[in-house]
């Protein structure tokens, strides 16, 4: 495999922890499975998250073609877009940010920090004017002399999932050192990068779980096709696709589409029960828009007794932390 070669360029403190959640289990009773939480909110890049480790490839790849500026889009509190500031920063490169005011545009939280790291951030009104600003932005800037490097939403190419392909062997270092097989692996899925690369590597290196996104926007039949195109993709740049492999088909793509809610970024009352609960038993912090409703997911199934005390689950927690703090006092 070509992961090993592909050029990285360090942005993440890894490996991130993997903790057992045990008051966390406590409270949701004696038939709970034992949960680990795998720490990727604490990647370590402008207060961390899953896209630090998507980004160490793509800002190398940024750096090879010799870019001076990162270029990336999503709503005003995007975590992806703050952590591509970040990473810009790290690596003397400018960023640009192209930000949909959907769910409003306070300075606070994500956009905050955006605006400190000192990234050229546009608001836009919605996703319809953020697509076509898009569109005209690379050439804006390279008429001002930038060589900018487009990075697609969420960081979700196959160079950016390749950081969730090695995570993958990360994860699987550390549950070999305390002897667990877990069943399943939860997350937030949304534009499918992390979830195509858990389920290229599940496969590479022969993990025991299901990689199980909760979906956060999109159809499910939408995001399986998505999935599979995106993990197919990847598989291939990383020389996964010979002969004797099958390609990805939509059995291997599991996504529950249950905790949505009524839209993306509109918390779930579930959601908000999940930030509450993770917080006042395990000090950890959760977000409206993605770890709140993939937590939810474990929590409905713990409760509807999907999981059994016999197994393990992992919790892949994928950040959104400083959307706390724009969300405010909504959460309590
Ligand atoms: C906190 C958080 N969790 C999960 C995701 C989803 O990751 P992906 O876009 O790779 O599906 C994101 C994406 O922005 C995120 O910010």
């Amino acid at each position: 495999m070509r992961l090993a070669t592909l050029p990285r360029y360090p942005l993440a403190t890894l490996p991130t922890p993997l903790q057992r959640a045990r008051n966390l289990e406590v409270a949701l009773g004696p038939r709970c499975p034992r949960i680990y939480l795998k720490r990727d909110d604490l990647t370590g890049l402008a207060f961390g998250g899953n896209k630090a480790r998507k980004l160490e490839y793509l800002v190398a790849d940024a750096l090879a073609n010799d870019a001076t500026t990162l270029v990336t889009e999503g709503a005003a509190q995007s975590n992806h877009a703050r952590m591509t500031a970040a990473a810009a920063r790290v690596a003397g490169l400018r960023s640009t940010l192209v930000l949909d005011a959907r769910h409003g545009s306070e300075i606070a939280g994500n956009l905050l920090l955006d605006h400190l790291l000192g990234a050229e951030v546009r608001i836009v009104p919605d996703k319809i004017a953020r697509t076509a600003l898009m569109a005209s932005i690379g050439g804006e800037l390279r008429a001002a002399g930038e060589r900018p490097y487009v990075i697609p939403t969420g960081g979700s190419v196959p160079l950016g999932a390749a950081g969730y392909v090695a995570m993958v062997a990360e994860l699987l270092t550390q549950l070999a050192s305390i002897g667990e097989a877990p069943s399943r692996l939860y997350f937030a899925t949304g534009s499918l990068g992390t979830q195509a690369g858990l389920v290229v590597g599940a496969r590479a290196f022969s993990a025991p779980f299901v990689v199980y996104g909760v979906a956060v926007e999109h159809p499910v039949a939408t995001l399986i096709a998505d999935g599979v195109t995106l993990a197919n993709a990847t598989a291939a740049m990383l020389g996964l696709r010979g002969e004797s492999r099958s390609a990805f088909s939509t059995s291997d793509i599991t996504i529950d589409g249950e905790f949505i809610g009524a839209a993306y970024g509109v918390p779930t009352e579930e959601g908000l029960q999940a930030i509450r609960l993770l917080a006042r038993t395990e000090a950890v912090f959760l977000d409206t828009v993605y770890s709140g409703k993939a937590m939810a997911a474990v929590i409905a199934h713990v409760r509807g007794g999907e999981l059994n005390p016999d197994e393990a689950i992992v919790f892949l927690h994928t950040g959104g932390g400083p959307s706390v703090f724009a969300a405010g006092a909504s959460l309590l």
